[in-house]
């Protein structure tokens, strides 16, 4: 079940992350609609706000366990610049995928990094997993120095593991396990 405990409001210096409300549509209609900033996502962009409204009000509904999705706001205003999940949680393996992304307006300041930070220390710290995931697209550079960033390793290519827009696409698996998560990161 979805309560407060399995899905907690998690701050950061800059951020808050918190649960979708239906007035975050437009903002984060700002990264789902953006064809440029969903190029490397496993679906094509939201054509229309209906779309994105749809993808809100799912987003606010009590989620499965493997499953949860944070609006990313600025802890100032409350207002949302982003998503971050995580999804395929599983709790006999103990594991998790990730997923992130972060309106162009606000990329290239730190705020994927903090966002998702925040998301792992509550995926390892918090819930306990060991493990967690991230698909990436080969040529995604913002995403896999996000990760590797953060510790993740390339483990491999997936190949052809996605098709979008009738187009099969390779990714890099990237994994995190608990013991290389550098402890208070970002997380204050
Ligand atoms: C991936 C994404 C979330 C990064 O968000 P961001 O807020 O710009 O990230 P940060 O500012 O924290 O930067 C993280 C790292 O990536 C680097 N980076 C940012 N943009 C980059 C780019 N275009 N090319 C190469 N590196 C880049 C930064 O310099 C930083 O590295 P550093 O710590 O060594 O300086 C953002 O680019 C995004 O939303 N992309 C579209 C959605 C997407 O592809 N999501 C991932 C799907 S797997």
């Amino acid at each position: 079940m979805q309560d407060a405990s399995s899905h907690p409001v998690l701050a950061t210096a800059r951020l808050v992350l918190r649960r979708f409300r239906i007035d975050d549509v437009d903002a984060i209609h700002g990264c789902y609609g953006d064809a440029e900033a969903m190029r490397f996502w496993d679906r094509p962009a939201n054509a229309t706000r209906d779309e994105t409204e749809r993808a809100v009000r799912w987003a606010m509904e009590p989620a499965p366990a493997a499953l949860r999705v944070w609006a990313v706001a600025d802890r100032a205003t409350d207002g949302c610049v982003g998503m971050v999940n995580y999804h395929n949680a599983s709790e006999r393996h103990r594991s998790a995928d990730i997923g992130y992304i972060i309106r162009r307006d606000r990329q290239g300041q730190g705020v994927g990094r903090e966002a998702v930070s925040a998301l792992i220390g509550h995926c390892i710290g918090t819930m306990g997993l060991h493990r967690l995931q991230a698909l990436i697209h080969p040529e995604n550079a913002a995403s896999r120095r996000l990760v590797e960033r953060l510790g993740f390793r390339a483990e491999g290519v997936l190949r052809e593991v996605q098709l979008v827009s009738g187009t099969r696409r390779d990714a890099v698996l990237y994994g995190l396990l608990a013991p290389e998560w550098g402890a208070g990161l970002d997380t204050a």
